[in-house]
């Protein structure tokens, strides 16, 4: 708990999206006036920060093994007269709000995704709260928790972003999903679909750029559904956004993700063959390649409108990469319709993608279907269907090989001297560089394609001119 005067410590750790991620790092902003400043061990930390995700149940599970550990943590701590205060974030949080406290007693405090900015209250609360629990008063009752979706907006509460790692940067533009796909939590975590102000959105990419950004990452669960309102009044979509933003000096890659088939207007295609700062990545959820299944999911759109928008992006971007997400074992999926998937995806051809096994999630319509698919059906289906989005990935990878491509390096490598960067198609690449080229955009040429990543080599002399 809250000493004053001494330097306190908070450990975050993130699951899930990288949503997740950026708010992980405005946590940090909020608690950063109180005196925290962020320890790599929950060892070292006052706080612990479990920002959590509930897609699937494995991702929620993990969380209360994690608890487990930190509860164990704080029982020490008390023994040797310290304590350690226990936050669970984001959505888990949100969904399960109370329940945690209950399977979990030793958690303090449980924040929903929309209401973290209130932490300084929280942790002055649940501070209040142990005070009374030490001076052997009555029992405060388990925790403190905030899972309210406020009127007002966390992002008119958060202090300017700080610092940005490696000069890539993510900035939510968008938040919370109205799609309710009967599979899917997030319009039940993270609440109504809601676009932040142009203005705003502006204002935080030219503050990330002042702070060392040259890529900025668009985020939301559904980013391209973005329409923020404008100082004149008028609603921008997130074409018009991506444009705006490629103004700003300094921004060299634009990305967004995650985008919807649905949203995909033809104005955000052309801007794909407009704006050289956009890259030549997309990110493009599909789920299932049946038109049968995409309608039990309420996905709202069929298999040939997905054809269609991959013909129409590559028509405006030749060189675009295409990844996507895939659900296998949804309830009533048939062989037939699991062939339809594998089809789409041998048609399409992905540069990456991420496929999962159908995991029930309770309170979703899915849940309550008839059909469920048996576990090692599902298990089959993923195996094959990983083993050919896994050739696609890497014969993608051994197309790049002998080009020259401008990558963004983001951090040192496993072995010394080396570095991993970025393409422009999301790659990884790994190069022999100086640390100091880290976080910017230099040359290389690639040696080899592998199934993860490509080696490359830095071409001497392009940091000189990138300078
Ligand atoms: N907003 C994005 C997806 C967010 S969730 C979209 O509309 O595509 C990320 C991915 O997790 C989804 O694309 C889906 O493939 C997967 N997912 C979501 N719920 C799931 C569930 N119940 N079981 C398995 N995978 C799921
Ligand atoms: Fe979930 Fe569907 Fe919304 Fe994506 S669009 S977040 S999958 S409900
Ligand atoms: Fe997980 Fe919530 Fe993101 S459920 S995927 S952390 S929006």
């Amino acid at each position: 708990m809250r000493t004053e005067g001494k330097r306190k410590h908070v450990f975050i750790r993130t699951y899930g999206c990288q949503m997740n991620v950026y708010d992980s790092d405005r946590m940090a902003d909020v608690l950063r006036p109180l005196g925290y400043a962020l320890a790599a061990e929950p060892e070292q930390a006052d706080l612990v920060v479990l920002n959590t995700c509930h897609i699937r149940e494995h991702a929620s599970e993990k969380v209360y093994s994690e608890l487990g550990r930190m509860r164990d943590l704080k029982t020490e701590r008390r023994a040797a007269g310290g304590d350690l205060t226990i936050a669970v974030a984001g959505c888990v949080a949100q969904a399960e709000g109370e329940e945690i406290s209950r399977r979990q007693p030793a958690v303090d405090i449980v924040v929903g995704p929309q209401a973290y900015h209130r932490l300084p209250q929280l942790l002055a609360e649940a501070e209040r709260k142990a005070a009374i629990l030490k001076a052997g008063k009555r029992r405060p009752g388990a925790g403190v928790l905030d899972t309210e979706f406020p009127a007002e907006s966390k992002f008119d509460h958060l202090p300017a972003p700080l610092g940005v790692r490696a000069g890539s940067a993510f900035l939510s533009i968008q938040e919370g999903c109205d799609k309710f796909c009967t599979f899917c939590v997030v319009p039940y975590t993270r609440g109504a679909e809601y676009s932040r102000p142009a203005a705003r959105v502006l204002a935080e990419a030219r503050q990330l750029v002042e702070a060392g950004a040259v890529e900025i990452t668009l985020l939301g669960q559904n980013v391209n559904a973005y329409h923020g309102e404008a100082d004149d009044g008028s609603t921008w979509s997130l074409a018009r956004l991506i444009r705006a933003l490629a103004g700003i000096e300094g921004v060299a890659r634009i990305r967004y993700t995650t985008s919807h088939p649905r949203d995909m207007d033809d104005d955000l295609i052309a801007v794909h063959g407009e704006v050289p700062q956009l890259m030549p990545y997309l990110h493009l959820p599909v789920q299932s390649g049946a038109d049968r299944i995409l309608a039990a999911m309420n996905r709202q759109h069929g298999r040939d409108l997905f054809l269609d928008l991959v013909d129409r992006l590559r028509r405006a971007r030749p060189d675009l990469a295409l990844s996507s997400d895939f659900i296998v074992g949804f309830p009533g999926e048939s062989d037939a319709d699991f062939d339809d998937t594998m089809r789409l995806v041998e048609q399409v051809g992905f540069a990456s993608a991420f496929s999962f096994k159908y995991s029930r999630r309770p309170g979703t319509p899915g849940a309550a279907l008839d059909g469920q698919v048996p576990e090692a059906v599902k298990s089959a289906r993923l195996s094959a269907l990983q083993a050919l989005l896994g050739r696609q990935a890497r014969a993608f990878n051994e197309s790049k090989t002998g080009q020259t491509v401008p990558v963004l390096f983001a951090e040192p490598g496993r072995k010394p001297g080396q570095l991993i960067g970025k393409t422009p198609w999301l790659q990884s690449v790994y190069a022999e560089g100086k640390p100091r080229l880290i976080g910017r955009i230099v040359e290389a040429r690639i040696v080899e394609g592998h199934a993860n990543s490509l080696a490359g080599e830095i071409v001497t002399g392009s940091y000189e001119a990138a300078a």
